[in-house]
């Protein structure tokens, strides 16, 4: 499945305007959950048996990783079993580890392989070869890790496994992925490895480490893991990806009717931010049958048709909905006040230069947009609304269905190039809205 929409040549999609969104959805399991239960069970002692695994490319792409580095990973049905050769003991195969279109599997991997006792190479594809590695680079060189970068902070990255030692780390940027490669590091390490968030960001690996057994503990902003545990494998359930729920929520923003049942997503407090913003903003949203498994909290969302405000998003908010703004920019126009999004410099290197292709795929659709180093500002269209366009997601799949929720309450047929990216971490997406959505 990985790299599928960056090798063949992709049909169009067309985006007719809806007028409703009505059903019941259940959303493919978490990619940022489904990432950290795999890592952790291959190196955990005994099997790991994963319910809802993310069906994303992007965990299929860590999957094909571990499997390149002698771990058993089976996938039936909605399942995943992952069977590690031990803590210490991955060993790279004739082919090197490939973490495709996915950050999270290549810097995550980077903290476990520097504490291995073996030589890796780990590459990506075209997107992921230039995005910033040196943030991972540098925690783990304190460590003691050697691992050498191209021009020194891109992939493919050179990883000669050994001995680590215990860090405190103050970390300067606001990156889940980030404190992740720092607390699986830290596994291998004798004593206590701690990193300081500036804005406590997602905190699903510090989760998914007590689930395996691993010691690991908060206080305010500094979370501590003790190294060299005895990790077990384990039995695990991963709920519906929050992210990709959230394209749905905003349809019933745009749209004049909407009644959606989302079942099953994950609603762990350090995701959720985005659902208090839009609330706040007049969406119709209630919670209901929220309970917890394995620390992550579980629910279905209940959506109606709410016109939004609009407003601004800045400082830890930002950092806390970080996967959530192109949706929100992409809102803009179907608000009262438009949408200010600051703080944000951080898009600027995800899967796409994001602020630079919302502005030019809204611009596209006649939205008015003001573009800062930090965020942008999209206007509200009012009664003039957005035209349909010709949308180039630039192969990122939250643009791509930032755009599509957009086109759906345009006045005229959008067409989206490359729609099959999506499926780095929605598989379905245009599937699922053509069964939800009334014309
Ligand atoms: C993720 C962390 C975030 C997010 C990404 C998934 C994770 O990245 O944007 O989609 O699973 O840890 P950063 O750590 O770069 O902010």
């Amino acid at each position: 499945m990985r790299g599928a929409c960056y090798t063949f040549f992709v049909a169009n999609r067309t985006i007719v305007p809806a007028r409703r969104i009505l059903g019941a959805v259940s959303l493919p399991g978490d990619k940022s959950i489904s990432h950290r239960y795999a890592v952790l069970a291959a190196i955990a002692a005994g099997p790991t048996e994963i319910e809802n695994f993310s069906t994303a490319a992007d965990c299929a792409s860590t999957l094909e990783c571990l499997e390149r580095l002698g771990v058993e990973a089976r996938r039936t049905e909605n399942k995943v079993r992952i069977q590690g050769p031990g803590f210490r003991s991955l060993r790279q195969g004739w082919r090197r580890p490939d973490a495709g279109n996915s950050g999270t599997t290549m810097r995550l991997l980077a903290g476990i392989l520097a504490g291995q006792k073996s030589q890796f190479t780990i590459t990506g594809d075209h997107s992921l070869r230039r995005r910033p590695m040196r943030r991972v680079l540098e925690p783990l060189r304190q460590m003691g890790a050697r691992i050498r970068a191209r021009e020194d902070q891109f992939a493919p990255l050179k990883i000669e496994g050994g001995e680590l030692h215990s860090i405190s780390y103050p970390m300067a940027i606001a990156s889940a992925q980030v404190k992740s490669a720092v607390l699986l590091a830290g596994l291998f390490a004798e004593g206590e490895t701690s990193v300081t968030e500036p804005v406590g960001t997602r905190d699903h690996t510090e989760l998914a480490l007590a689930e395996f057994g691993a010691g690991v503990a908060r206080a305010n902003s500094t979370v501590r893991v003790t190294g060299r545990p005895r990790l077990a494998g384990r039995p695990l359930a991963v709920p519906g990806d929050l992210s990709s729920a959230v394209f749905l929520i905003a349809a019933a923003c745009v749209l004049p009717e909407a009644n959606l049942l989302l079942s099953g997503v994950g609603l762990n407090p350090t995701r959720a931010a985005v659902l208090d913003l839009l609330k706040a903003w007049g969406a119709s949203l209630r919670l209901v049958k929220v309970e917890s498994r394995h620390g992550e909290l579980h629910g279905d969302i209940l959506v109606r048709a709410a016109r939004l405000s609009g407003g601004v998003v800045s400082g830890h908010d930002t950092a806390r909905m970080i996967d959530e703004l192109p949706m929100l920019a992409a809102l803009g126009p179907y608000t009262e006040q438009g949408i200010e999004i600051r703080d944000a410099a951080e898009l600027h290197v995800k899967e796409s230069d994001r602020i630079a292709a919302l502005a030019a795929n809204l611009r596209r659709m006649g939205a008015g947009v003001e573009e800062f180093a930090d965020g942008l500002r999209v206007a509200p269209a009012g009664e003039t609304g957005l035209r349909g366009g010709a949308i180039d997601p630039q192969g990122d799949h939250r643009i791509a269905m930032a755009m599509a929720i957009a086109a759906l309450g345009a006045k005229g047929d959008s067409v989206i190039s490359d729609p099959a990216c999506a499926a780095v971490s929605f598989p379905g997406f245009f599937e699922i809205l053509d069964r939800i959505i009334e014309r």
